[in-house]
């Protein structure tokens, strides 16, 4: 048998002749998978040989290089520190989205009532789980994630009863159809791509939940006017965008919030990525005092 080492090195090599930037990353990251054991534990063993038949090793290195996404080969993807399941029926979570849990959860530490947030496809789960899980079972919140996918919601509800149980709503509908709200908190990660935004990178994760009509920006238009009909006083909603996206995302939030503070804030490489709305809450003036004291 080869030594971990030697496994690793020769796994390597395959990923990097067909074109993975990440190939020693992954190829230690499949490798745990396979072996049932974490990074440290792999460093410990690297000059041993291995102890088990590698064939399925292999496998999923082969699938790896044809471009498979590490995430389905594993059936995990971290988010917010947590570890979620993913399959081929969901988006794989991306780091960039993790400012919209850091933004709800901030909004709704300052609340001791039952406010009630919303994530709008909400894919396998990952933003009102996180949300879930960082506020802990105590917090009094209503926290609800809804898909028009079922098969994503059903990944959903797996992510919900391993990460926070009792804790999160799941509804599937379109938009928010099917609440009359009032609500306080709506966040929404939508699909945003332009077609020909397409790369090979994307080719295992569903279409449905990558792309939008309209130049990427057709479903956040129709979810604009739902979210400002149902949204109450002194709530806020925050959506993520496409860069290309920018100019047209905070013109129709001030055209459906036109009372309410819009803000456009970047992600960690500096592009536009998020559009927050904070409506007024008319006896208190509280939304809007609070973006004042940020700047
Ligand atoms: C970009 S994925 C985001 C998944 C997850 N929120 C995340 O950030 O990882 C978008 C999700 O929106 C769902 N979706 C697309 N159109 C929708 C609609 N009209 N109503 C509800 N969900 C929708 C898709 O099924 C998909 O799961």
């Amino acid at each position: 048998m080869p030594t971990y080492r030697e496994a690793l090195r020769a796994a390597t090599e395959r990923l990097r002749a067909s074109g993975v930037d990440t190939a020693r990353l992954d190829a230690e990251v499949l490798l745990c998978h396979v072996a049932g054991i974490d990074r440290a534990e792999l460093y410990r063993r690297l000059p041993e040989p291995v102890d088990f038949p590698l064939a399925a090793f292999w496998h999923l290195v082969e699938r790896r290089a044809q471009g498979e996404p590490v995430a389905y080969l594993t059936g995990y993807r971290e988010f917010y520190g947590l570890d979620f399941v993913v399959t081929p029926a969901t988006l794989i979570p991306r780091p960039e989205t993790e400012f919209l849990v850091a933004w709800a959860t901030a909004r709704l530490r300052e609340r001791t009532d039952r406010a009630r947030c919303v994530d709008v496809g909400t894919g396998c789960g990952a933003i009102v789980i996180a949300i879930a899980a960082t506020l802990g079972p105590d917090h009094p919140a209503l926290l609800v994630g809804s898909d028009r996918s079922l098969a994503a919601l059903r990944v959903a509800r797996l992510n919900r009863e391993r990460l926070a149980p009792g804790r999160v709503h799941l509804v599937c509908g379109e938009f928010l159809a099917w609440c009359r709200g009032p609500l306080d908190l709506v966040v929404a990660n939508l699909p945003y791509l332009r077609p020909e935004q397409w790369h090979p990178g994307l080719a295992y994760e569903p279409p449905e939940a990558l792309f939008a009509p309209d130049d990427g920006f057709g479903l956040y238009a129709q979810l604009l006017p739902q979210v400002s009909e149902r949204l109450r006083p002194g709530g806020g909603f925050a959506f993520e965008i496409d860069p290309s996206q920018a100019e047209r995302a905070v013109a129709a939030a001030r055209r459906f919030f036109p009372d309410a503070a819009v803000t456009l804030l970047p992600d960690l490489a500096g592009r536009p990525r998020y559009v927050t709305v904070e409506r007024e809450d008319e006896t208190t003036g509280r939304a809007t005092r609070r973006r004042r004291s940020l700047g």
